[in-house]
């Protein structure tokens, strides 16, 4: 229970400093890894390893705790309050870090239960599922701390969970410190532990049960198994099933931590993941634009040609992900749920993709979206100007859409034109160096539907061919070549 405490420890530190330094915090990527340390010294004098330590095993621990293993904590329990003040002050309440986390992929309790989400970014949402309170093992019943949870279900709050929970895992053992029980580190049962290394010189029974405990393992109780523990990550679980012999017993494991897993009844009291549901809607693909697959083979979902033409199926996602929204506009949760069936994916990596790239809308948008870049290079000539300008001339704020569904605005960040500043995209159409004018005589254009035949609407991204001006090639081909597959056509 110690080093599970400790290992949360070390996981929310490296959190803290990867995510912080993503987000532009890049002194965290040095206190986090610095702090994560004295965590990683204390396992390697205890195990000998830093990382991948092994030293959790069936009837107790590799070893017993080094000398001085008191005072290493203590310094340990000294050392981390102060410093979790000051990524406070550096990050909770600094506006620059709440802009780029509040408010940024939210999810809800449901979508987090639908998606079998555990752990911090189940109880971001207000969710108090944590396994140590709500099915106790090892001494968690005899310890006092709090589980910790959001309001939002957004990044920020997954931030502070962990940066909280790294107050209450500290809490945890420093009554360890109190309650640590003397005697054995590991049960006496020669059947499941090793016998020491030097009663194998001297005995042949000890011999013989470490020869069979390292070459056939154990029995362990017939029948089916679950169990669970409450990782850094979330839930973490070892399942035993029984199997033919010689192996009368299979064991597998892993995390059901946030976006990797299916919904189970153990972790979130879902029943079937979505994806599976029967009464779930279904999005029906229209294959027969840009399949060769004869219809009755559609009908069997056997999947698109894009499928079966690569090695792995999970490359067809980006590009259905396209059809999807070409079909639809944007990318629905029934197209999502419907790309995760034919390519064996869960609903949760799908929703991960696409999330993931700005050009996949997951909420219906306008006929228009109008991305306006407001990062550093075009904000310095204007590019929030210009951004609220659009919100000006269009009635509604960035991220929505205009009432009669024709725009939906945007702001978005570098869309690699910087050197044409300030500049802003029509249905990923380019357009630079942009004065408030012509933003107003392209925006009137749009909307009386005289810009049909070189903009299409939004969600025909594949149909969107557009001449790159022959200047910006100069240079990158021999005369009379094709310059680039994305050159002049
Ligand atoms: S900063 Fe605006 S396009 Fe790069």
């Amino acid at each position: 229970m110690l080093m599970c405490e400790l290992n949360r420890i070390s996981s929310h530190f490296l959190f803290l400093a990867t995510n912080g330094m993503d987000l532009g915090a890049i002194s965290m990527i040095l206190y986090g890894w610095r702090e994560r340390d004295l965590v990683l010294q204390f396992f390697e004098k205890t195990s000998g390893l830093r990382m991948n330590h092994n030293y959790i095993r069936p009837g107790g621990v590799a070893a017993d705790l080094p000398d001085g293993w008191r005072d290493d904590l203590a310094h340990l329990l000294d050392a981390f309050p102060s410093r979790l003040e000051e990524y406070d002050n550096l990050m909770t309440g600094q506006p620059i870090w709440q802009g780029r986390t509040q408010g940024v992929g939210v999810i809800t309790p449901e979508e987090a239960l639908a998606l079998g989400a555990t752990g911090p970014i189940l109880r971001s949402t207000g969710t108090p599922w944590d396994l140590r309170k709500d099915t106790p093992y090892l001494a968690y019943d005899q310890v006092e701390f709090d589980v910790v949870v959001g309001s939002y279900g957004d990044v920020f709050d997954r931030y502070a969970i962990r940066l909280n929970e790294i107050r209450e895992s500290m809490r945890i053992v420093a009554q360890i410190l109190d309650l640590m029980p003397a005697g054995d580190y590991r049960v006496q049962d020669k059947k499941v532990t090793p016998p020491p290394r030097a009663r194998i010189d001297e005995s042949m029974e000890a011999l013989i049960h470490h020869f069979k405990i390292f070459t056939e393992g154990f029995r362990v109780p017939e029948g089916e198994v679950y169990v669970a523990v409450e990782s850094p990550r979330g839930s973490w679980a070892a399942t035993s099933s029984p199997t033919a012999a010689p192996s009368p017993t299979a064991c597998t494991s892993g995390a059901r931590p946030s976006s990797t897993c299916r919904p189970c009844p153990t972790c979130c009291g879902a029943a079937s993941s979505p994806t599976q549901s029967p009464s779930s809607p279904r999005w029906t693909p229209s294959w027969a634009r840009w399949t060769d697959e004869p219809p009755e083979r559609r009908q069997r979902g056997s999947g698109p040609h894009h499928r079966r033409a690569l090695p792995r199926s999970r490359s067809a996602l980006i590009p259905l992900l396209h059809v999807a929204q070409e079909q639809d506009g944007w990318v629905s949760p029934e197209a999502m749920s419907h790309i995760a069936e034919l390519l064996d994916l869960t609903s949760a990596e799908v929703l991960g993709t696409a999330s993931f790239y700005g050009m996949f809308k997951r909420e219906p948008v306008g006929r228009y979206v109008v991305s306006v870049c407001t990062n550093i290079s075009c904000l310095l000539v204007g590019g929030e100007e210009l951004l609220e300008h659009c919100e000006e001339r269009l009635g509604v704020k960035a991220g929505a859409t205009t009432a009669d569904g024709v725009f939906t605005l945007e702001d978005v960040e570098c869309i690699a034109a910087c050197t044409d500043a300030p500049c802003l995209q029509v249905n990923y159409r380019y357009f630079l160096n942009v004065t408030h004018d012509e933003v107003d005589g392209l925006l009137d254009d749009l909307a009386a539907g005289r810009r049909d035949d070189d903009i299409p609407p939004h969600g025909t991204l594949t149909r969107v061919r557009q001449q790159v001006p022959a200047e910006r090639w100069s240079g990158h081909g021999a005369e009379g070549l094709p310059v680039s597959p994305g050159g002049p056509r």
